[in-house]
């Protein structure tokens, strides 16, 4: 069993079963740690996610001859500068911040405050540092750090400055009208984090700490974080960009 995830385990609470490696939180849900991979299994499914920042697929994504047009690109500012301090406060399982780190020649900062999502980005964390056969990976690997915090502690708190802080709080219509892959990511945040309700106050935090902009992803239907009106957007068909550009 690896460090973390016997960290993990200490985190975890008296009524959780342990069993090998196998913790068991009386839900549908178990984590299971495989040569070296932690995954979240779903019995009844007999479906699992895990944290591959090395998997093919990853590896497409921050390839695509036209990221830098993407939607999220655009959102962040790269278009202007490469040379961003990016802090991702809702880091989830690490996609966007994959992205961001792929990019950025600075730092970015992940932050995640539930402890299975946060177990399973440590666990691709470390495997993402073994991966020295990748010298592009090696590189992101360098960028990436990860603290399992509540961001709106986090924020009330540091005396650091982000150039740019994301924000991508769960929503409760996210995941409804998506394909069966989406889907199974999308129900793992809906079914062990649920609704993200109190992510209205992430907003003014994450003003007072960007030196440029804050992003926020929503949903396509879901209102501005504390109804806040946004300098710009960049609409999809499922979610949107609102930028917050700090005068
Ligand atoms: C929709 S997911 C983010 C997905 C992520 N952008 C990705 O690329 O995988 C939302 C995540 O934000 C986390 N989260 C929500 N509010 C948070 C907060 N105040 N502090 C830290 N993490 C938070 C949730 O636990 C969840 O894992």
């Amino acid at each position: 069993m690896t460090f973390q995830v016997l960290c993990y385990i200490k985190r975890m609470k008296k009524q959780d079963i342990i069993k090998n490696n196998t913790i068991n939180n009386e839900s549908d849900f178990n984590l299971k740690l495989e040569d070296e991979t932690l995954y979240l299994v779903k019995e009844s499914e007999n479906s699992s996610i895990c944290v591959d920042f090395t998997s093919s697929k990853a590896l497409k994504r921050i390839n695509e001859p036209g990221i830098l047009k993407q939607d999220i690109c655009k959102a962040i500012g790269f278009n202007k500068s490469k040379d961003l301090t990016i802090l991702d406060a809702t880091a989830g399982l690490g996609r966007d911040s994959l992205i961001f780190a792929s990019i950025t020649t600075k730092s970015v900062t992940m932050l995640e405050r539930n402890p299975t999502s946060f177990a399973l980005l440590e666990n691709g964390l470390v495997r993402l540092v073994k991966a020295d056969d990748n010298s592009q990976l090696q590189e992101i690997s360098k960028k990436l750090s990860l603290n399992n915090i509540d961001a709106a502690e986090f924020l009330a708190s540091t005396t650091d400055k982000f150039d740019v802080i994301y924000l991508d709080p769960m929503f409760s219509q996210e995941g409804q009208k998506k394909s069966a892959k989406v889907k199974k990511e999308m129900a793992f945040f809906h079914q062990t984090v649920g609704n993200d309700e109190d992510s209205d106050k992430l907003i003014d935090l994450a003003l007072n700490k960007a030196n440029k902009r804050v992003v926020v992803k929503r949903h396509i239907k879901a209102p501005y974080l504390n109804d806040k009106k946004p300098s710009l957007e960049f609409k999809g068909k499922t979610n949107r960009f609102d930028v917050y550009i700090i005068n």
